[in-house]
């Protein structure tokens, strides 16, 4: 969410139980999704950078580690990685010293005192994050923390930056699209989406994020399949700043706070307000 100062807000932080309710929402989602497909490594992504990803992944990670699951959260973002510093911890070493066996996985391992949850901060950043990532290496780390974690949540660099997200696709059972409602176009998200389906990826969901209050109405503008222009006005109450939805695979029906205007298009054409992502 550009031009503000980062403030990282975590649930265990007492946040309003609105909002880590919202987290436990998306958890539960999550859990349900698993019903009929073990989910147990989810990667979490998004089109552009600042969107929520970082701050999402980890307010899952508490939310599942409260449960009672034993959780690893692994900062595989190796281009500006933020864990670290979302969990206040200093990151000599991390990921990328797991990756060249340099130390030994309970040195990396990092207790942010919330029980059952363990964080993995990125480490010094390589020199080649995607061939890091896509290492044979990072598949064996992965299926290794398998035995001893319920859950491995991997936050990642924005999918349309960087092939990275889409190379780790390959280790996780699933991914989690981020979408910051106010600050990226559909058409973004829709590239992302692409992207990430033209390498097999699972997407498992859209986790909305919103901007600020004080952008309570919004314009998402997007074309249809014959080029149409679409403006779609969505208002956000204001309760909706700091709220994380989960929805179930695609529904656009989250952008159901889109009021269509439908400017000036032919009467045949149906809006995309149930636009598909
Ligand atoms: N659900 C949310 N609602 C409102 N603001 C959020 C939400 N999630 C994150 N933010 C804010 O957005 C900014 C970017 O968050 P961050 O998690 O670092 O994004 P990314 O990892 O995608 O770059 C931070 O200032 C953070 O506080
Ligand atoms: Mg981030």
């Amino acid at each position: 969410m550009k031009g503000k100062m980062k403030n990282y807000r975590l649930i265990t932080d007492n946040l309003s139980s609105r909002v880590a309710e919202s987290y436990r929402v998306v958890r539960t989602n999550i859990q349900f999704a698993s019903l009929e497909t073990q989910v147990k490594t989810i990667l979490v992504t998004s089109a552009a950078p600042g969107e929520g990803k970082s701050t999402t992944t980890a307010n899952l990670a508490i939310a599942f580690a409260q449960t009672g699951s034993k959780v690893v959260l692994i900062d595989s973002d190796l281009r500006r990685p933020t864990l670290h510093k979302i969990f206040r911890l200093s990151n000599p070493v991390g990921l990328t010293n797991l990756l060249t066996q340099s130390v030994a996985p309970e040195i990396a391992l990092r207790d942010v005192g919330v029980p059952n949850l363990r964080v993995i901060t990125s480490g010094p950043i390589p020199p080649n994050p995607a061939e890091v990532l896509g290492s044979s290496r990072m598949r064996d780390l992965i299926n290794n923390l398998k035995q001893s974690f319920d859950y491995i949540l991997l936050d990642s660099s924005p999918t349309l930056a960087v092939a990275d997200s889409a190379i780790l696709s390959a280790v996780v059972d699933g991914i989690i699209l981020v979408v910051a409602v106010a600050e990226v176009s559909l058409d973004k998200v829709r590239k992302a989406k692409a992207q990430l389906e033209g390498v097999n990826a699972k997407i498992l969901g859209v986790v909305l994020t919103a901007s600020r209050a004080t952008r309570a109405r919004t314009t998402i503008t997007t074309t249809g399949d014959r080029g149409e222009v679409f403006r779609c006005q969505a208002s956000l109450n204001t309760s909706c700043s700091w709220q994380a939805a989960m929805l179930s695979p695609w529904c656009s029906r989250a952008l159901s706070a889109c009021t269509c205007a439908l400017k000036a298009l032919p009467r045949k054409t149906s809006p995309p307000c149930g636009c598909a992502i």
